[in-house]
């Protein structure tokens, strides 16, 4: 396993690239926008890792209503997994609370999946796998 992006999330990403992208010297690789989410992305490479910047599309998306009640910072952590469905059948055989219940489609094709914070001692977990005949 390893960390695939840490999620963040902004008001504007333009905005936030004056800091992660000017001031802090990262490089911007992609922007992409995924409607499942309603959230525009921004990919930076640090490492083998990813900074992911996330603007929603709306106020009622899920981070828009994370902005509205927590403000701009850190959203989710996102670990890349080999299989995806094996993972989660093994969370949940260990009590694991997983939102939606289902992989939803993430940036750049891959399929993900969101464990609740509860289970997570408050942080947003993403597990991502990337699909290889994509
Ligand atoms: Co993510």
């Amino acid at each position: 396993m390893k960390i695939d992006h840490l999620g963040i999330a902004v008001r504007s990403i333009s905005e936030s690239l004056k800091f992660y992208r000017d001031a802090l010297g990262l490089e911007l690789t992609a922007t992409e926008t995924v409607d499942d989410q309603g959230v525009q992305v921004a990919l930076l490479p640090v490492g083998e890792s990813r900074i992911e910047l996330l603007e929603p599309l709306s106020e009622a998306s899920a981070v828009g209503r994370f902005l509205a009640k927590r403000g701009e910072g850190l959203h989710h952590i996102c670990y890349e997994v080999e299989n995806l469905e094996t993972q989660l059948e093994a969370l949940k055989a260990q009590g694991v609370k997983i939102l939606d219940g289902y992989p939803r489609r993430g940036a750049e094709g891959k399929r993900v999946a969101f464990l609740h914070p509860a289970s997570a001692n408050g942080v947003l977990i993403e597990l991502s796998e990337t699909v290889k005949d994509h």
